[in-house]
């Protein structure tokens, strides 16, 4: 029997200064004056039309992603949550994270987001290697993230997360533990670590730039880092994020433990639990900006609807569960598949004779073997057989 996961709301805001060369996210370069104003009302056409989906429940988390949304003035922020919240109810103290990038933001609109309701920001920083930005085509210095930083403070963000990315082209050891140690220096409730990769589609990935790690020296740099974010209270929970005590990112967690959320925005992307069907679906807006204004409101904004089939739901719980390190309960499992955990005996045991998973029978948790290799345990679970029977 399924039962209602915590709800969150994602909102895309598609468009950037410059499109960063790694960069594979559902971006735009702004060209000319941005339509704030369109934007804004499109976002709630496409919420209204996805309202009757999660009528009643309450939204825990909000995310403002991108692309860049710090290009947004306070103002549009402010009116798209007003409206927002006039048609769903948010939790109190519902976290309200804001993605911003430290060439933006020079004027200091902080304390107008905060006024908005915005109560957690996430800066992409990337590295504070000044040549390092040059390579990965950054519009901003090591110092105006510092300064970016110290404005958000100023207006009163003490809660937010900075961004790093290692295994950087002309990047060495010394470079990427010095990175986490200038990131740990301003003090931030929250570090995202991802290792550089080649997306396809993407100008390095045609053109790969010189100098980068190769994949011992970027399992190193990882296993380093996280030593050094631990020793200064940053404790990894997930692959690629690190918190201090009580600071997770609750919408990113909801994510992660298969919980329910709205997609709204240009190549947004849902997922809600049906209570009446018991039924999962998927459901993605149409991904250019341009089409999206057009479209938005109207079934034409709809990408796609997927119901999933039951057969590929271990999958997908697994593909989320699986990146946190303290794991999930397995009746978590059991009430967002609507599954039953003897559904999934066959592949637990390979997982567990293999040392991927630990002897428990309440909890689905990684071993650290098994974090090392997440996509071969992840396949684990696909339906019928698994294409990859690869790993340790
Ligand atoms: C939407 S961006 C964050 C906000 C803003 N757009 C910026 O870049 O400053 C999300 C984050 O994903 C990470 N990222 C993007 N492309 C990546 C790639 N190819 N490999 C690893 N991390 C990547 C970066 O750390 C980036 O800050
Ligand atoms: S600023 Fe962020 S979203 Fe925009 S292109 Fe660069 S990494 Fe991608």
């Amino acid at each position: 029997m399924l039962s209602t996961p915590p709800l969150s709301l994602y909102v895309h805001l598609p468009w950037c200064v410059r499109k960063c060369p790694y960069c594979d996210f559902n971006s735009h370069e702004q060209r000319g004056v941005l339509q704030f104003e369109a934007y804004i009302d499109a976002l709630i056409a496409d919420l209204d039309q996805d309202l009757p989906l999660v009528w009643g429940r309450t939204v825990q988390t909000v995310f403002f992603g991108g692309g860049t949304p710090s290009l947004f003035p306070p103002a549009a922020i402010d009116r798209f949550l007003q409206l927002a919240s006039a048609r769903l109810r948010f939790a109190p103290g519902a976290e309200i994270t804001l993605e911003t990038n430290p060439g933006t933001v020079e004027h200091g609109p902080f304390a107008g987001y905060r006024a908005a309701g915005v109560n957690r920001l996430s800066f992409g920083v990337q590295t504070f290697d000044d040549a390092c930005l040059q390579r990965l085509g950054r519009i901003h210095s090591s110092g105006d993230a510092e300064r970016a930083v110290q404005a958000a403070r100023d207006a009163g963000f003490e809660n937010f997360n900075l961004d790093l990315m290692y295994a950087l082209p002309g990047q060495d050891m010394t470079m990427a533990l010095h990175d986490v140690e200038r990131a740990i220096a301003l003090q931030p409730t929250h570090i995202s670590h991802y290792q550089l990769t080649l997306e396809p589609n993407t100008v390095f990935a045609a053109k790969p730039p010189a100098g980068i790690p190769d994949e011992d020296l970027g399992w190193d740099m990882q296993e380093a880092c996280q030593e050094q974010l631990a020793a200064a209270g940053y404790a990894q929970y997930e692959v690629s994020a690190y918190a201090r005590p009580g600071r997770q990112c609750a919408h990113n967690l909801n994510y992660w433990q298969f919980g329910d959320y709205l997609g709204i925005g240009a190549g947004a992307h849902g997922k809600l639990t049906l209570g009446a069907s018991q039924e999962v679906l998927r459901r993605w807006k149409v991904k250019h900006p341009t089409d999206y204004l057009l479209k938005s409101g109207t079934a034409a904004a709809i990408g796609g609807d997927d119901v999933l089939d039951t057969a590929r739901l271990p999958f997908d719980f697994m593909l989320n569960a699986l990146r946190l390190n303290a794991g999930v309960p397995m009746a978590m499992f059991e009430a967002r598949t609507g599954l039953s955990r003897h559904a999934i005996n066959g592949r637990l045991s390979v997982a567990l004779a293999r040392g991927w998973i630990e002897d428990d029978a309440e909890w689905l948790r990684p071993t650290e073997l098994g974090r090392r290799f997440t996509n071969d345990v992840v396949c684990l679970f696909l339906e019928p057989e698994p294409p990859c029977t690869g790993g340790a």
